[in-house]
């Protein structure tokens, strides 16, 4: 399967369960199943690349185990090529390290796709989207941090829209098909610009699971934003 399957012309919806109650998170689960959500965004942080520390290789295994959704992992690990084997064989269907985690990053995404699942590739919003131009050819997937990472809820920086415009061209100009993932403060609010500019999969944290409407309702909100200014 290419990634014009996976995303064929429309903006994928990735939940994240960062700020979700773990202590129920097999009805989480089931609500994004039940939303039609595309992928679940699962963040992996270790005290070290970012000042926080979340889940790590046994949640993702068990989330696995919970829901056929594609688990679309973002490691902010330093050195995150010492992981890929066992979030591999918890069952990520796609890794994404970030370029600033490691002096060979190239490497990482070979070991990533060698392993027969898909490789993504993270920049920090002070990371020049031109050092991620070498590797495009090696990611299925460049995720372009929009907040600083570490925690939900923060607020979307707003030149974020030319930075995912500036790689959208970087891609056309290599004619790759990769998938552009936006992470941090995304909601129904901004989703339409963020869409529009070229992004093709929304991370999602607080806006799913922080809407007082539900956790459905607040999926089918992205959802329907993100097709405003398409
Ligand atoms: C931040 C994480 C994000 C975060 C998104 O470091 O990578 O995935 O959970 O949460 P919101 O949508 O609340 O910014
Ligand atoms: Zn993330």
């Amino acid at each position: 399967m290419s990634n014009a399957d996976i995303h064929g012309g429309v903006v994928r919806i990735a939940p994240s369960i960062l700020d979700s109650d773990l202590t129920t998170l097999a009805g989480s689960l089931a609500a994004l199943e039940r939303a039609g959500a595309d992928f679940v965004h699962l963040d992996v942080m270790d005290g070290h690349f970012v000042p926080n520390i979340s889940i790590g290789v046994p949640v993702v295994a068990s989330i696995r185990k919970a829901t056929q959704l594609p688990l679309d992992v973002h490691l902010m690990i330093d050195r995150p090529e010492r992981y890929i084997q066992a979030f591999v064989d918890a069952g990520a269907d796609i890794l994404t390290i970030h370029v600033e985690a490691t002096a060979h990053p190239h490497r990482a995404l070979q070991m990533i796709r060698e392993s027969g699942i898909r490789s993504g590739l993270a920049l920090n919003p002070g990371t020049a989207v031109r050092s991620a131009c070498a590797l495009l050819p090696f990611s299925d997937l460049i995720l372009l941090m929009s907040v600083n990472p570490g925690f939900g809820g923060q607020t979307f920086i707003p030149t974020t829209l030319r930075r995912i415009m500036e790689l959208k061209s970087m891609l056309s100009t290599q004619n790759i098909d990769t998938l552009i993932e936006v992470d941090g403060g995304v909601s129904a609010a901004n989703a339409g610009e963020v869409a529009a500019a070229g992004a093709t999969v929304l991370v999602a944290g607080s806006a799913v699971f922080k809407n007082e409407r539900g956790v459905e309702q607040a999926v089918a909100q992205l959802r329907d934003a993100s097709r405003l200014q398409r």
